[in-house]
Protein backbone atom coordinates (compact mmCIF):
# COMPACT_ATOMS: atom_id res chain seq x y z
CA UNK A 1 0.00 0.00 0.00
CA UNK A 2 0.75 3.41 -0.61
CA UNK A 3 1.76 5.43 2.58
CA UNK A 4 3.34 8.28 1.11
CA UNK A 5 1.12 11.55 1.80
CA UNK A 6 -1.14 10.11 4.62
CA UNK A 7 -1.53 11.28 8.12
CA UNK A 8 -3.03 9.35 10.86
CA UNK A 9 -4.05 10.70 14.67
CA UNK A 10 -4.23 7.89 16.66
CA UNK A 11 -6.15 8.86 19.90
CA UNK A 12 -4.22 12.38 20.48
CA UNK A 13 -4.93 14.50 23.15
CA UNK A 14 -3.32 18.19 23.39
CA UNK A 15 -2.77 20.73 25.58
CA UNK A 16 -0.77 23.48 25.75
CA UNK A 17 2.90 23.56 28.14
CA UNK A 18 1.36 26.21 29.89
CA UNK A 19 -2.55 25.25 29.67
CA UNK A 20 -4.79 24.45 31.98
CA UNK A 21 -6.90 21.42 30.30
CA UNK A 22 -7.01 19.65 27.18
CA UNK A 23 -7.73 22.05 23.89
CA UNK A 24 -8.31 18.60 21.50
CA UNK A 25 -9.52 15.33 23.45
CA UNK A 26 -9.17 11.74 21.78
CA UNK A 27 -9.24 12.46 17.96
CA UNK A 28 -8.70 9.59 15.73
CA UNK A 29 -8.30 10.12 11.83
CA UNK A 30 -7.14 8.89 8.59
CA UNK A 31 -6.36 10.67 5.27
CA UNK A 32 -5.29 8.99 2.31
CA UNK A 33 -2.82 9.71 -0.20
CA UNK A 34 -4.35 12.29 -2.25
CA UNK A 35 -7.62 12.95 -0.65
CA UNK A 36 -8.74 16.23 0.43
CA UNK A 37 -9.35 16.25 4.04
CA UNK A 38 -11.69 19.28 5.55
CA UNK A 39 -11.76 20.18 9.56
CA UNK A 40 -14.57 22.81 10.42
CA UNK A 41 -15.58 23.90 13.49
CA UNK A 42 -16.34 27.18 15.76
CA UNK A 43 -13.55 29.61 16.38
CA UNK A 44 -11.89 28.31 19.11
CA UNK A 45 -12.76 24.76 19.20
CA UNK A 46 -8.84 23.68 18.16
CA UNK A 47 -8.63 23.49 14.39
CA UNK A 48 -5.22 25.20 14.41
CA UNK A 49 -3.78 23.37 17.42
CA UNK A 50 -4.75 20.29 15.28
CA UNK A 51 -2.79 20.63 12.32
CA UNK A 52 0.10 22.53 14.62
CA UNK A 53 0.61 18.83 15.33
CA UNK A 54 0.97 17.71 12.17
CA UNK A 55 4.07 20.30 11.92
CA UNK A 56 5.28 19.75 15.00
CA UNK A 57 4.87 22.80 16.17
CA UNK A 58 3.80 21.53 19.08
CA UNK A 59 3.83 17.81 20.09
CA UNK A 60 0.77 15.82 21.37
CA UNK A 61 0.38 15.75 25.17
CA UNK A 62 -0.83 11.66 24.36
CA UNK A 63 -1.58 9.57 21.40
CA UNK A 64 0.16 9.41 18.33
CA UNK A 65 0.41 11.36 15.18
CA UNK A 66 1.93 9.85 12.36
CA UNK A 67 2.91 11.03 8.59
CA UNK A 68 3.71 8.58 6.00
CA UNK A 69 3.06 5.42 8.31
CA UNK A 70 6.06 7.33 10.78
CA UNK A 71 5.33 9.19 14.38
CA UNK A 72 6.37 12.78 13.86
CA UNK A 73 8.47 12.72 16.64
CA UNK A 74 11.13 10.13 14.49
CA UNK A 75 11.56 12.38 11.94
CA UNK A 76 14.35 14.84 11.59
CA UNK A 77 12.77 18.66 11.71
CA UNK A 78 13.78 19.32 7.95
CA UNK A 79 12.95 15.54 6.80
CA UNK A 80 8.84 16.65 8.00
CA UNK A 81 9.11 19.88 7.03
CA UNK A 82 9.84 18.93 3.67
CA UNK A 83 7.02 16.54 3.34
CA UNK A 84 4.45 19.28 4.34
CA UNK A 85 3.58 22.71 2.44
CA UNK A 86 2.13 24.35 5.24
CA UNK A 87 0.22 27.74 5.17
CA UNK A 88 -0.81 29.54 8.29
CA UNK A 89 -3.95 31.24 9.17
CA UNK A 90 -2.07 34.78 9.13
CA UNK A 91 -0.59 35.25 5.47
CA UNK A 92 3.51 35.95 6.28
CA UNK A 93 5.16 37.85 3.56
CA UNK A 94 8.28 39.71 4.76
CA UNK A 95 9.72 42.75 2.51
CA UNK A 96 11.71 41.73 -0.65
CA UNK A 97 10.06 40.88 -4.02
CA UNK A 98 7.29 38.87 -5.15
CA UNK A 99 9.58 35.98 -6.12
CA UNK A 100 12.12 35.75 -2.81
CA UNK A 101 8.75 35.43 -0.69
CA UNK A 102 7.82 32.54 -2.79
CA UNK A 103 10.87 30.61 -2.66
CA UNK A 104 11.23 31.69 1.28
CA UNK A 105 13.11 28.34 2.28
CA UNK A 106 13.85 26.50 -0.26
CA UNK A 107 16.90 27.63 -2.16
CA UNK A 108 15.81 24.92 -5.13
CA UNK A 109 12.55 26.16 -5.99
CA UNK A 110 13.03 26.71 -9.89
CA UNK A 111 11.83 29.17 -11.63
CA UNK A 112 8.87 26.69 -13.56
CA UNK A 113 7.48 25.64 -10.19
CA UNK A 114 6.91 29.33 -9.08
CA UNK A 115 4.97 29.64 -11.87
CA UNK A 116 2.88 26.86 -11.84
CA UNK A 117 2.26 27.93 -8.36
CA UNK A 118 1.67 31.37 -9.29
CA UNK A 119 -1.01 29.96 -11.55
CA UNK A 120 -2.89 27.63 -9.47
CA UNK A 121 -2.84 29.93 -6.57
CA UNK A 122 -4.63 32.13 -9.06
CA UNK A 123 -1.94 35.27 -8.24
CA UNK A 124 -1.24 35.18 -11.67
CA UNK A 125 -3.89 38.11 -13.05
CA UNK A 126 -2.14 40.51 -9.94
CA UNK A 127 1.45 39.19 -10.22
CA UNK A 128 0.68 40.17 -14.09
CA UNK A 129 -0.28 44.07 -13.34
CA UNK A 130 3.16 44.57 -11.32
CA UNK A 131 5.44 46.53 -13.34
CA UNK A 132 7.98 44.28 -12.46
CA UNK A 133 6.71 40.96 -12.41
CA UNK A 134 7.78 38.75 -10.23
CA UNK A 135 10.40 41.03 -9.06
CA UNK A 136 7.73 43.45 -7.84
CA UNK A 137 8.52 44.91 -4.57
CA UNK A 138 6.83 43.63 -1.75
CA UNK A 139 6.88 46.02 1.48
CA UNK A 140 7.19 44.94 4.67
CA UNK A 141 4.39 42.50 6.12
CA UNK A 142 2.91 43.03 2.40
CA UNK A 143 0.93 45.76 3.15
CA UNK A 144 1.35 47.09 -0.45
CA UNK A 145 -0.85 43.91 -0.94
CA UNK A 146 -4.58 42.98 -0.54
CA UNK A 147 -5.65 40.65 2.20
CA UNK A 148 -6.63 38.30 -0.72
CA UNK A 149 -3.44 38.68 -2.42
CA UNK A 150 -1.38 38.17 0.86
CA UNK A 151 -3.28 34.70 0.83
CA UNK A 152 -2.95 33.65 -2.75
CA UNK A 153 1.23 34.54 -2.26
CA UNK A 154 1.44 32.68 0.81
CA UNK A 155 -0.46 29.96 -1.26
CA UNK A 156 1.66 30.24 -4.19
CA UNK A 157 5.12 29.46 -1.46
CA UNK A 158 3.43 26.42 -0.01
CA UNK A 159 2.99 24.77 -3.53
CA UNK A 160 6.07 25.79 -5.15
CA UNK A 161 7.85 23.21 -2.85
CA UNK A 162 7.60 19.64 -3.66
CA UNK A 163 5.71 18.93 -0.54
CA UNK A 164 3.47 15.56 -0.66
CA UNK A 165 0.93 16.80 2.06
CA UNK A 166 -0.56 20.45 2.05
CA UNK A 167 -2.06 22.04 4.98
CA UNK A 168 -4.22 25.21 4.31
CA UNK A 169 -5.18 26.78 7.89
CA UNK A 170 -8.30 29.00 6.77
CA UNK A 171 -6.41 30.23 4.19
CA UNK A 172 -9.38 31.03 1.80
CA UNK A 173 -11.32 32.49 3.77
CA UNK A 174 -9.85 35.85 3.06
CA UNK A 175 -10.44 35.04 -0.61
CA UNK A 176 -14.08 35.95 -2.25
CA UNK A 177 -16.44 33.16 -2.94
CA UNK A 178 -15.41 32.95 -6.73
CA UNK A 179 -11.66 32.61 -6.20
CA UNK A 180 -12.12 30.43 -3.32
CA UNK A 181 -13.68 27.90 -6.23
CA UNK A 182 -11.42 28.50 -8.68
CA UNK A 183 -8.40 27.73 -6.76
CA UNK A 184 -9.58 24.96 -5.03
CA UNK A 185 -10.75 23.50 -8.75
CA UNK A 186 -6.74 24.35 -9.71
CA UNK A 187 -5.53 22.45 -7.31
CA UNK A 188 -7.82 19.43 -6.98
CA UNK A 189 -6.71 19.02 -11.09
CA UNK A 190 -3.07 20.43 -11.10
CA UNK A 191 -2.02 18.47 -7.63
CA UNK A 192 -4.40 15.49 -7.73
CA UNK A 193 -1.95 13.30 -6.02
CA UNK A 194 -1.11 15.27 -3.26
CA UNK A 195 -2.95 15.44 0.10
CA UNK A 196 -5.08 18.49 1.19
CA UNK A 197 -5.83 19.24 4.61
CA UNK A 198 -8.06 22.35 4.56
CA UNK A 199 -9.35 24.52 7.85
CA UNK A 200 -12.30 26.12 6.78
CA UNK A 201 -14.91 28.58 7.98
CA UNK A 202 -17.42 28.14 5.53
CA UNK A 203 -19.15 24.70 4.05
CA UNK A 204 -18.53 26.43 0.29
CA UNK A 205 -15.11 26.03 0.83
CA UNK A 206 -15.02 22.42 1.65
CA UNK A 207 -18.27 21.05 -0.10
CA UNK A 208 -15.96 18.58 -2.41
CA UNK A 209 -13.88 17.25 -0.23
CA UNK A 210 -13.52 13.65 0.53
CA UNK A 211 -13.55 13.81 4.20
CA UNK A 212 -14.63 16.64 6.77
CA UNK A 213 -14.55 16.36 9.87
CA UNK A 214 -16.35 18.59 12.46
CA UNK A 215 -14.51 20.08 15.70
CA UNK A 216 -16.53 21.22 19.05
CA UNK A 217 -14.50 21.77 21.65
CA UNK A 218 -11.37 19.73 20.79
CA UNK A 219 -13.44 16.65 19.55
CA UNK A 220 -14.84 15.66 16.97
CA UNK A 221 -17.88 15.52 16.66
CA UNK A 222 -19.02 14.72 13.45
CA UNK A 223 -16.90 12.56 10.35
CA UNK A 224 -17.98 12.19 6.70
CA UNK A 225 -18.96 13.23 3.62
CA UNK A 226 -21.32 17.12 3.19
CA UNK A 227 -24.55 15.11 2.18
CA UNK A 228 -23.89 12.58 4.90
CA UNK A 229 -23.09 15.22 7.67
CA UNK A 230 -26.00 17.12 6.99
CA UNK A 231 -28.24 13.97 7.92
CA UNK A 232 -26.26 12.81 10.56
CA UNK A 233 -24.73 15.91 12.55
CA UNK A 234 -26.79 18.72 14.30
CA UNK A 235 -22.97 20.86 14.77
CA UNK A 236 -22.29 20.48 11.10
CA UNK A 237 -26.38 21.49 9.83
CA UNK A 238 -25.97 24.48 12.35
CA UNK A 239 -23.05 26.09 10.01
CA UNK A 240 -24.58 24.80 7.05
CA UNK A 241 -27.87 27.23 7.93
CA UNK A 242 -25.26 30.21 9.39
N1 LIG B 1 -4.97 28.22 22.88
C1 LIG B 1 -4.07 28.30 23.93
N2 LIG B 1 -2.76 28.65 23.71
C2 LIG B 1 -2.33 28.90 22.46
C3 LIG B 1 -3.21 28.83 21.37
C4 LIG B 1 -4.54 28.48 21.61
O1 LIG B 1 -4.46 28.04 25.06
N3 LIG B 1 -1.04 29.21 22.26
C5 LIG B 1 -6.36 27.80 23.13
C6 LIG B 1 -7.39 28.80 22.64
O2 LIG B 1 -7.67 29.75 23.62
C7 LIG B 1 -8.59 27.93 22.35
C8 LIG B 1 -7.99 26.57 22.00
O3 LIG B 1 -6.62 26.62 22.40
O4 LIG B 1 -9.38 27.79 23.49
C9 LIG B 1 -8.07 26.22 20.54
O5 LIG B 1 -7.45 27.25 19.77
P1 LIG B 1 -7.20 27.13 18.21
O6 LIG B 1 -6.72 25.77 17.91
O7 LIG B 1 -6.37 28.27 17.79
O8 LIG B 1 -8.70 27.29 17.66
P2 LIG B 1 -9.23 27.41 16.15
O9 LIG B 1 -10.30 26.38 15.99
O10 LIG B 1 -8.10 27.39 15.21
O11 LIG B 1 -9.94 28.86 16.15
P3 LIG B 1 -10.07 29.92 14.93
O12 LIG B 1 -11.18 29.44 14.05
O13 LIG B 1 -10.46 31.20 15.62
O14 LIG B 1 -8.76 30.02 14.24
MG1 LIG C 1 -7.30 28.73 13.87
Amino acid sequence: TDIQGTVEFKNVSFRYPDGQSNVLQNISFKVNKGETVAFIGSTGCGKTSLVNLITRFYDATSGEVLVDGYNVRDYKKDELSRKIGYVSQKAVLFSGDIQSNINFGDNDADISAIEKAISISQSEEFVKLQKNGLEAHVAQGGQNFSGGQKQRLSIARALARKAEIFIFDDTFSALDYKTDKILRNALKTKMKDSTCIIVAQRIGTIIDADQIFVIDNGEIVGHGTHKELLNTCDTYKEIAQS
